[in-house]
């Protein structure tokens, strides 16, 4: 794994940006993105900057299931404000959380993904190291499926929503084997909530216990960390 420790999610942006102009640079045409608190700093650079995503094809993470595109809190209005109103793609893939047919809904995804083969795939760090929904105890050859959150889960995502209630207890989600086959990874953390995980992920054994562990078995992951997030390694 290629390592950067960095002063604050600000310079982590700038980091990051560099990831994706130097994989666009290399011919990249499908962006594989998160949502979550940790890229938005990537998507702020990559938002003011002259790339050009118009001929690009984007593919997400995950969706919560059961909240329209338009709702406030799904991962598609989250898309749209933090990168694709000001770098609109030429395709954009979310999973479809209004899709209540479970195996409508991933199968379509995962047709997606095969067909558009992601050349770069971000990913933040769940506190109790899942990457997308993949919460522990996650086939590590998944594909897109539909998760249970776990109550940590439920509970770190809380304060987006207005109560604890609120938060839909189900996800769609792109399964470990999906995001393996990414050809690189950017994965993103910071804060001493993550510090635990972060260490499992780069120290730990590869163990379905924490999804984040099975990025040490591909061959071009890079780690943007700031210092309280590195500070168990
Ligand atoms: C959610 C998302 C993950 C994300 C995680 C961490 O659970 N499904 O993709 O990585 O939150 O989010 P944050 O970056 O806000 O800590």
């Amino acid at each position: 794994m290629d390592l950067h420790i960095v002063k604050d999610q600000a310079e982590g942006g700038r980091v990051g940006f560099q990831v994706f102009k130097a994989a666009l640079d290399d011919g990249a045409k499908v962006l594989g993105l998160a949502t979550g608190s940790s890229p938005i700093t990537i998507y702020n650079e990559l938002a003011g900057s002259q790339l050009d995503f118009s001929q690009l094809t984007s593919v997400n993470l995950d969706e919560y299931v059961g909240l329209k595109a338009d709702h406030p809190q799904s991962y598609h209005y989250f898309m749209q404000q933090n990168l694709f109103n000001a770098k609109p793609f030429a395709h954009s893939y979310v999973p479809d959380g209004s899709n209540l047919d479970e195996a409508a809904a991933t199968s379509q995804y995962d047709q997606i993904i095969a067909d558009n083969p992601i050349d770069l795939q971000l990913l933040g760090l769940g506190q109790n190291g899942h990457i997308g929904f993949n919460e522990p105890g996650t086939d590590p050859e998944s594909t897109t499926h539909k998760v249970t959150l776990t109550e940590s889960t439920i509970a770190a995502n809380a304060r987006f929503f207005e109560n604890e209630d609120d938060v839909p207890r189900y996800a769609y989600s792109m399964g470990i084997g999906s995001i393996l086959k990414a050809k690189q990874i950017l994965i993103v953390a910071y804060g001493e909530a993550k510090a635990s995980a972060v260490a499992a992920m780069i120290e730990g054994p590869v163990t379905p216990d924490v999804p984040a562990s099975y990025l040490q078995t591909h061959p071009r992951v890079t780690v943007i960390l700031d210092a309280a997030a590195a500070s168990q390694l």
